[in-house]
């Protein structure tokens, strides 16, 4: 049920992400330009072009915006005032972020056999597996030549380029586990919970770590920030797997019903196994185009019953509260107030 609340809260959020949304868009175009072999920077900027919600890069812009203390939705992003007085390009950080988003949807697609993303065809059906997997190297290793041009320190760049690198094995180790569960009904809480900090929480605490080593903070409110995104992007993941049940697939985006095609263990069928429900027969078909609606609606009303989705949200409810509390280390300002907000928002969007 949504109610007045949260309802503004979606409208200041969502006006707050779209303005960021432009300029991240503006500046991919001047970051990530489409050059020679034209085929490969098509289908590297396909995704980024075709949408995506951009929460990853408005959590780096305003983490920014935060410790800087200026004003929400600066426009000088370009030239964004470190601590020490020196200026950043944090917006190349925004982009470089974005840009490892899509690298690891281009791949993932791929992996979780998935034909929809973002609204569209995903790349490999759009273009072919092998320019899907060359799109995906490109956007990441373009990710790291455009993290090396912040103008940050250089003592600052290469810490950044660290964590970038450091939270890209972290999403291989990540996915790598999400596949090889596929065919381990076992899997108990705590793995679950190291496997999405991994494949998805990673990026979110890279993504308000960046800014923080970027300008110069000091480091305990460095490490205050990373565990901020590593709680909203568990929580973050959490709503992903409720919504893959709940949501049309128009609205999506993505093929709805997905995870249980694919056997994917999620903190809503662990829940479910462990209260008699038998998860392996929700679904009879391996295949995502052969699932119906039908079926979806009766293994989320079995799903529904055994309380697995209620238990799920109450989780992802609980991260947000402690990835919240992470932020005391700012000031207080609007900045930080909508990092807060956007916490709530992550568990409370409905695609
Ligand atoms: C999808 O992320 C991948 C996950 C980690 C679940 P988003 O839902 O943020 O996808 P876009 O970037 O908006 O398309
Ligand atoms: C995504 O997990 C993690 C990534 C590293 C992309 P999912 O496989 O659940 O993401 P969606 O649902 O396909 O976006
Ligand atoms: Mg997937
Ligand atoms: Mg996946
Ligand atoms: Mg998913």
């Amino acid at each position: 049920m949504t109610d007045a609340s949260t309802e503004s809260r979606e409208q200041i959020v969502t006006e707050a992400v779209r303005e960021r949304r432009e300029l991240v868009n503006e500046a991919i175009e001047e970051d990530l330009p489409i050059t020679e072999p034209e085929r490969l920077y098509e289908a590297s900027r396909y995704l980024l072009d075709a949408g995506g919600k951009r929460l990853r890069p408005t959590v780096l812009l305003l983490v920014a915006e935060a410790l800087a203390d200026v004003e929400p939705y600066s426009e000088a992003y370009r030239k964004f005032p470190a601590l020490d007085g020196t200026e950043v390009d944090i917006m190349a950080a925004a982009v470089s972020i974005e840009t490892i988003q899509s690298f690891t949807l281009i791949h993932d697609d791929i992996m979780d056999d998935d034909d929809l993303r973002r609204g569209v065809p995903a790349v490999h059906r759009a273009y072919d597996t092998e320019t899907a997997i060359l799109a995906g190297d490109t956007l990441y290793s373009k990710a790291f030549e455009i993290l090396l041009d912040t103008d940050a320190k250089p003592a600052r760049s290469v810490e950044a380029l660290d964590v970038l690198a450091t939270t890209c094995t972290r999403i291989c180790e990540g996915q790598s586990l999400d596949v090889a569960f596929e065919e381990r009904p076992d899997v108990n809480p705590d793995e679950y919970l190291e496997m999405i900090k991994n494949k998805t929480a990673v990026l979110y605490g890279a993504a308000s770590t960046m800014p923080a080593v970027l300008l110069g903070a000091d480091d305990e409110t460095t490490e205050a920030l990373y565990r901020y995104g590593i709680d909203v992007g568990r929580a973050f993941q959490i709503q992903d797997d409720v919504l893959d049940l709940t949501v049309p697939s128009e609205k999506l985006g993505k093929q709805r019903g997905s995870d249980l095609v694919e056997n994917k263990q999620t903190i809503i069928t662990l829940h479910a196994r462990k209260h008699g429900v038998d998860v392996d027969s929700l679904v009879e078909t391996d295949d995502v185009d052969a699932v119906t609606e039908d079926e979806i609606d009766d293994a989320v009303a079995k799903l529904q019953d055994a309380g697995s989705i209620d238990y799920a949200r109450e989780k992802a409810e609980t991260l947000v509260e402690r990835g919240k509390d992470h932020l005391d280390v700012l000031p207080d300002n609007e900045a930080s107030d909508m990092l807060r907000q956007i916490a709530d928002y992550l568990i409370e969007r409905g695609y």
